[in-house]
């Protein structure tokens, strides 16, 4: 009887975990946010929508205006010791961090019936230090094709397929830091979780979030 109010207990906690959210009152809780006041899907409207949301690959429900900027990208003509090929635009989940954080697409611009300001153009941007702007050859290579060949070429990176993540019991790299089999922002990032800060998606106390790729 002890043990299974206990278990009960352990249940109701987790429930509660979940049903808080672990956005609210991160610099992602974007609800307080003047153009967000009146509307009702006002903390995950800001990126999703249940309706009539945008149909582009890897973009779950996604109801915010994607950018159509060009970008340079990190290449082996940016690092000669760069063996990945990126392709000549970010694509999968990073083009749509990169709607609100290369700068050139305001917070406030939305597609999608429940969106907060459905249609209309926004006026507000992302303060300076989070403006990772459209010259991406000076920030970490992302949309490309990390696999077992690659870290064989490369000699300093585990391989993806047989190194566990840490994240999840049993699961590989490969499984949950890639998206099909590539390097996004939200490898290293969760949008939706900031406990390790900066919505990291482990600790890189020590630079452990590196060390779970790079063998070095
Ligand atoms: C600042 C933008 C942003 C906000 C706000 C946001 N999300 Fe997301 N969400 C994303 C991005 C980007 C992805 C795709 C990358 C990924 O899976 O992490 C995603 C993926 C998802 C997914 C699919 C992948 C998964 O993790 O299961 C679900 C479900 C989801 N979000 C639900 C929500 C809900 C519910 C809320 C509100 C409580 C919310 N999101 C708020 C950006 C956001
Ligand atoms: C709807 C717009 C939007 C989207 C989409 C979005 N962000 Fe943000 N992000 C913000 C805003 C707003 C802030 C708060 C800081 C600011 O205003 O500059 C922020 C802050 C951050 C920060 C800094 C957090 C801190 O603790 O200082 C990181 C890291 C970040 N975002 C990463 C991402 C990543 C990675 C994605 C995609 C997986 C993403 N964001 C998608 C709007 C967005
Ligand atoms: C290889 C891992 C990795 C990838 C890929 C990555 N980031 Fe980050 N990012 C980090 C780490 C680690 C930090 C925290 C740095 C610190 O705290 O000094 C960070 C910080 C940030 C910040 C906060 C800057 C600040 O000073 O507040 C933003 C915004 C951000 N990343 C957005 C992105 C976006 C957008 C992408 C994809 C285009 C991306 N990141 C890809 C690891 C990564
Ligand atoms: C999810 C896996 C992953 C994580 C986490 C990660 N990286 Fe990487 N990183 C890679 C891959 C894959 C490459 C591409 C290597 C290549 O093709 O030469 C790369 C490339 C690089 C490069 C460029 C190498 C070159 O030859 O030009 C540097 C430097 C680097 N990472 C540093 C970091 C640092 C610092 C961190 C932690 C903040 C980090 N990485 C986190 C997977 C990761």
């Amino acid at each position: 009887m002890k043990i299974r109010t206990f278990i009960l207990g352990v249940a109701l906690a987790t429930l509660a975990q979940v049903s808080f959210g672990q956005i609210t009152g991160t610099p992602h809780d974007m609800s307080s946010h003047l153009w967000n006041t009146g509307t009702t899907n006002k903390l995950c409207g800001t990126c999703h929508t249940p309706h009539n949301s945008m149909t582009i690959s890897q973009a779950p429900l996604w109801s915010h205006d994607t950018t159509t900027s060009s970008y340079t990208m990190y290449t082996s003509a940016v690092s000669s010791t760069f063996n990945a090929t990126p392709g000549t635009r970010p694509d999968g989940n990073s083009k749509l961090c990169l709607s609100c954080h290369d700068g050139t697409v305001a917070l406030n611009d939305f597609i999608g019936a429940q969106a907060p300001v459905s249609g209309t153009l926004g006026t507000e941007y992302p303060g300076t230090t989070t403006l990772i702007g459209t010259n991406l050859s000076n920030d970490h290579p992302i949309s490309f094709t990390y696999d077992a060949t690659l870290a064989t070429t490369d000699g300093g990176l585990y391989n993806p397929v047989t190194t566990l993540s840490g994240l999840s019991s049993g699961g590989h790299i490969d499984d949950d830091m890639l998206y099909n089999h590539k390097m996004q922002c939200a490898s290293c990032h969760n949008p939706h979780n900031n406990t390790y800060t900066k919505f990291q998606r482990m600790s890189n106390n020590a630079s452990q979030l590196c060390l779970k790729c790079h063998n070095k």
